[in-house]
Order: structure tokens, then C-alpha cells, then sequence
């Protein structure tokens, strides 16, 4: 068969905010770019994102961004990488105002300035008072990002493949990542997309569990192209449950509603956060948050007939605020559980939320794999940014408002490498015939119509055991009976079949490809959380409760067979003193 091409300058695959900035800066340089997404792009999950972004613009209280930098690496608890997060917090004022100017409808405070709101883990002063630095539009930011993103790449003639579905990186002989085969979702037509260079921008993998603010493209397809590529998956045992997803259902309630006053109670109406961070209190960092929402349900002391929940109230704040800083999580919570928050308290529990872990970065954006006596050397012309890369500034637990700061960063940082690089590798290289026949085959797979169980049974069990087995608090049995089962899953998984034919075609193969990118995500998270015999950040376990710098002040690096190496944290910074571990107290 022959597979129809198209050549760019570079592919990017992935139209959130991570994809979408990058892409932007090098239309504007004029290379010619390639956005493929599975979705129309302002579908992307940057569109859900609600409380804001980062930057320490002191418009509202003293701030600067050595403060947010400290912030940052204590809420990793010291697993970020140094480097990484002091050039990120430098570069936040730069990206935020840039925002501003592509059109960005931030709120204002009375002065004019960008609206910040007070979000968890934040200081003035390394450590001291409660800092103001996320800046809001309202609790829709990232859809205004997003939105204005979009508008701006049509402006610079970003070449989009709206609804085209990655099936895998292809290379040439000597390995070089040369773009992928993608699938037209519609027509379930391959097309080859042959580029100089490659960014994945593919977001998380939310879609591992039940409960989740993810929508349900989140299945880490590019995290699982390139573990079949050959490359590690870095730090996947951190993954960060929100403390605040509404009760049962898993949305969303931003953490912008405790930044606005907001608190949260348990059963003896007692704002019990002030047991668990006496000066923090309901803004302490969001692991710690939520396992004080797990104790407070498993000690007895839930709300509800169920007693499974906790409260969040906000009515305190009044009508005017809610509806004018809060509109979208008072609309979410009279859709999802009939209870407008201006009068009730809003039940909430913690619910999977962000991937910690991911394709190992520098803060080029560069795909870095060990090799020889070096742990980190760059893949040449292949880059990742976003939740997909862990490059790493989120170590092991990632502060609120710092996510689409990472992308608008480091997705703006992998751009601007990678004009450098094209300038050096001006030709497409010759593809490899091999590699291309290996892409075809995984999609081919699906067309075997004989017998088989269902996809849809499999990727239900899967997201019940990550809930069961490797969830907020975790221990050595629990996540051994989790990896058995999530082994068995898989095999189950290569004699599945589309057997649901109420479904359209291609949309069933597209959710059979993402099941298979999940089912390798699970294992790479619930082995390196079984190897991890530590508690650090959003990784707890009740068998090794403290922090072990001694021995686990590295990276894990988990690859396809299923083996562990580890890698050290880059605990240098650029030009500022190293922020050495401390007790993490808030
Ligand atoms: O709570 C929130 O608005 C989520 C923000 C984030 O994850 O950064």
C-alpha cells in the first residue's frame, strides 16, 4: 500500500497549550509546522484548566521570582530539577505578558493590572507569608489561553491536521526521529507526516483512573510512542490527585476557590486543614491537602449519607464574588451535583489530576536518555514539553497555577531550539521502510474482526485497579497485587476486539490504540511506584513513611521491558545558591 506524505520543517503533535506556544513561535519564524491533534485544537485539555498561571508580578502583594522558585522546589519535595524550575520562574513574567499582548482576557484588579490570586504552596519571602501570584481570568484561563493560542497560530499560518490520530514516531535507519504515521479519525486513512524535527505535546494520562478532572483524551499517547521508541519514561510513580474534584464524579473545583477564601470542613463542621498545616491551612500544597481529605473520610469523620466526602464552602464569600472570580466551578457544580455553591457547600474528594512523571527533558525541551557515562544526552531533533515531558519541574508533587506556566515555558524554550536546530539540518532524511511497517501494523491490528473480549471491559478494569492499587496512600502488597493484575490486563488486552459495533468504526480504533498507550502507562507508574521505598511528595507510602534523601534523591527511569534505572536530580540552578532538602512543613 501506498502510504500518501506530507514534508514539514517540523511536526508537532498535540494542540494544547504546550504544542500550540511552540508552534507559534516557529510559524512566526517562518518554518513551516505541522499541528496534529485528535481533536479540534481548543478542545484540548488546556481548555479545562481553571484557577490560573504563575508569575511573580507582585500586583497584588510583594513577590519576586527567587520566592516562586523556592516555592516551586520545596513543593517538589526537592525532586525538581534546580535548573529547570530557575529558568522557568524567571521566564514567567516574560510568557504571562506575552499572553497579554496575543490577547488574552485576563481579569483586572482596580488598578488595571493583571488579577493574581493567592493559589497553594506560595510564599513571600522563602517561606513566609502567603504569596499572590496566580494570574486569573477568572476560572476559565486556560480556555482564554488556549482560545487566544488558537487564534494566534491561524494568524501565523500553522498548518493544522485537526482530528488526525498518532499512531507512531517513525525514524530513519540510524534511529532519527523523522515525524510519525497518523490516522484521519474520519476516514481511518494513514498519512505519513515526515519532518525534520519532532515535538510531542501530548498531555497526561489522567485517563489511568476512575475518578478524574482529565478529559477523556487523556490516555498519554505520546508518553507510550516513544517508551516504543526506545526511551524512558521518567519519575512516573508521582502522580498528583487534586484535592478538591467534585465528590464521585472527579471534576474539577479549582483550588483558585480556597486562593479566594474559600475552606474546607468535615463532618464536625471543623476546618480541619488547621490540624494538618497550621499556617498554610487550606492552602498548603495539594498532596498534602489531599491526604488529609483520605484521613478525614477514613477516620469516620466524612459528610454525606456515606460519609465519603468533604465540604468546601464558599457561601462566606458572597453572590457578587462567586459570580464575578468563580463562575465556571458554581456552573459546574449546579450541572454535576445540583447544589449552587453560593447558598451550599460543595461536596468534594480528591480526584487523579495530573501526570508528575514523563518523557525525560532538558530545558531545551530536548528528549535526553542516558547513555555511556552520561546521564542525559539529547536525542537530536526530537523534543517534548508539557505534562507529556518531565524536565523536571514538578519533581514530586507540582504547585497549582504551575502547569500552564510549564507549557507556555518550556513549549516556547523547545521552539526556539529547534529553529537553531533546523538551521544545522536543512534536508528530510531518507525514512526507514522498517519503521513505517511497524506504525502500519498497529493500526492494522484492529482490523482482525474474529472473536475476541472487549476493549471497552478491559480499559474499565484497567482505571478500578490503578484506583485500587496505586492511588493517594500505597503500600509494597498493593502495588505487587497491582502490577499482577495490570500484567494480565495487557495480555488480555493483545487478544481484545472492537466488538461494540454500535460504535463507529474508527472511533473504536482510536479508543483501542489509546487503551494500548494506557495499559504501558499503568505499568510504567505502579512498578516504579512499587520500586520506590520512600514517601516523597504525591508518592505515599504507609510502609516507608518519611523521605529518604540518602538513598532516593534520584529519578526513576522506567523503559518498555520494565526495568528501572535512575538518574540524578540536576540540583544545581543557573545562577542562585542550591535549595538543599528540608523537612517540607507548611
Ligand atoms: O485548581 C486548579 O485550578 C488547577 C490548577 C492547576 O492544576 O494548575
Amino acid at each position: 500500500m501506498t502510504i500518501p506524505k506530507r514534508q514539514f520543517d517540523t511536526l508537532i503533535i498535540g494542540a494544547g497549550g504546550g504544542g500550540l506556544r511552540a508552534a507559534l513561535q516557529l510559524a512566526q519564524a517562518d518554518a513551516s509546522v505541522a499541528v496534529v491533534s485528535k481533536v479540534f485544537p481548543t478542545r484540548s485539555h488546556t481548555v479545562a484548566a481553571q484557577g490560573g498561571v504563575n508569575a511573580a508580578l507582585a500586583n497584588v502583594t510583594e513577590d519576586n521570582w527567587h520566592w516562586h522558585m523556592f516555592d516551586t522546589v520545596k513543593g517538589s519535595d526537592y525532586l525538581g530539577d534546580q535548573d529547570s524550575i530557575e529558568y522557568m520562574c524567571r521566564a514567567a513574567s516574560r510568557v504571562v505578558y506575552e499572553l497579554e499582548h496575543f490577547g488574552v482576557p485576563f481579569s483586572r484588579l482596580d488598578t488595571g493590572k493583571i488579577y493574581q490570586r493567592a493559589f497553594g504552596g506560595q510564599s513571600q519571602n522563602f517561606g513566609g507569608a502567603q504569596a499572590t501570584r496566580t494570574c486569573a481570568a477568572a476560572d476559565r484561563t486556560g480556555h482564554a489561553i488556549l482560545h487566544s493560542l488558537y487564534q494566534q497560530n491561524i494568524r501565523a499560518k500553522t498548518h493544522f491536521f485537526d482530528e488526525y490520530f498518532a499512531i507512531d514516531l517513525i525514524s530513519d535507519d540510524k534511529g532519527f526521529i523523522l515525524g510519525a504515521l497518523v490516522m484521519e479519525i474520519e476516514t481511518g486513512e494513514p498519512l505519513l507526516i515526515e519532518a525534520k524535527s519532532t515535538l510531542i505535546a501530548t498531555g497526561g494520562a489522567g485517563q489511568l483512573y476512575r475518578t478524574t478532572t482529565n478529559a477523556l483524551i487523556n490516555t498519554g499517547d505520546g508518553m507510550a510512542m516513544t517508551l516504543r521508541a526506545g526511551i524512558p519514561l521518567q519519575d512516573m510513580e508521582f502522580f498528583q490527585f487534586h484535592p478538591t474534584g467534585i465528590a464521585g464524579r472527579g471534576m474539577l473545583i479549582t483550588e483558585g476557590v480556597r486562593g479566594e477564601g474559600g475552606f474546607l470542613v468535615n463532618s464536625d463542621n471543623e476546618r480541619f486543614m488547621e490540624r494538618y498545616a497550621p499556617n498554610a491551612k487550606d492552602l498548603a500544597s495539594r498532596d498534602i491537602v489531599s491526604r488529609a481529605i483520605a484521613i478525614e473520610v477514613r477516620e469516620g469523620r466524612g459528610c454525606g449519607p456515606d460519609k465519603d466526602h468533604v465540604l468546601l464552602k464558599i457561601d462566606h464569600l458572597g453572590a457578587d464574588v462567586i459570580k464575578k472570580r468563580l463562575p465556571g466551578i458554581r456552573q459546574s457544580s449546579i450541572t454535576f451535583v445540583k447544589i449552587d455553591p453560593i447558598y451550599d457547600p460543595i461536596p468534594v474528594y480528591p480526584t487523579a489530576h495530573y501526570t508528575m512523571g514523563g518523557i525525560p527533558t532538558n530545558r531545551y525541551g530536548q528528549i535526553v536518555v542516558p547513555e555511556k557515562e552520561s546521564p542525559e544526552v539529547p536525542i537530536p531533533g526530537l523534543y517534548a514539553a508539557g505534562e507529556c515531558a518531565c524536565v523536571s519541574v514538578h519533581g514530586a508533587n507540582r504547585l497549582g497555577g504551575n502547569s500552564l506556566l510549564d507549557i507556555l515555558v518550556f513549549g516556547r524554550a523547545a521552539a526556539n531550539h529547534i529553529i537553531g536546530y533546523l538551521k544545522e539540518n536543512r534536508y528530510h532524511r531518507p525514512l526507514s521502510q522498517e519503521s513505517v511497517d511497524k506504525a502500519m501494523q498497529r493500526l492494522t491490528r484492529w482490523d482482525d474482526k474474529s472473536p475476541g473480549e472487549s476493549v471497552d471491559e478491559i480499559k474499565n478494569e484497567l482505571k478500578k485497579v490503578m484506583e485500587d492499587h496505586c492511588s493517594v496512600f500505597r503500600d509494597k502488597q498493593v502495588l505487587k497485587d497491582g502490577i499482577d493484575k495490570v500484567n494480565v490486563l495487557s495480555d488480555r488486552l493483545t487478544d481484545a476486539r472492537l466488538t461494540d459495533h454500535s460504535k463507529i468504526f474508527n472511533t473504536a480504533r482510536v479508543e483501542a490504540l489509546e487503551l494500548e498507550n494506557l495499559m504501558d502507562i499503568a505499568k510504567a507508574t505502579v512498578v516504579s511506584a512499587h520500586a520506590r521505598e520512600e514517601s516523597r511528595g504525591a508518592h505515599s507510602r504507609v510502609d516507608f513513611t518519611e523521605r529518604d534523601d540518602v538513598h532516593w534523591l534520584k529519578h526513576s527511569l522506567y523503559y518498555l521491558d520494565g526495568q528501572l534505572e535512575y538518574k540524578p536530580v540536576r540540583t544545581k540552578p543557573l545562577t542562585v545558591d542550591t535549595f538543599p532538602p528540608k523537612p517540607r512543613v507548611y
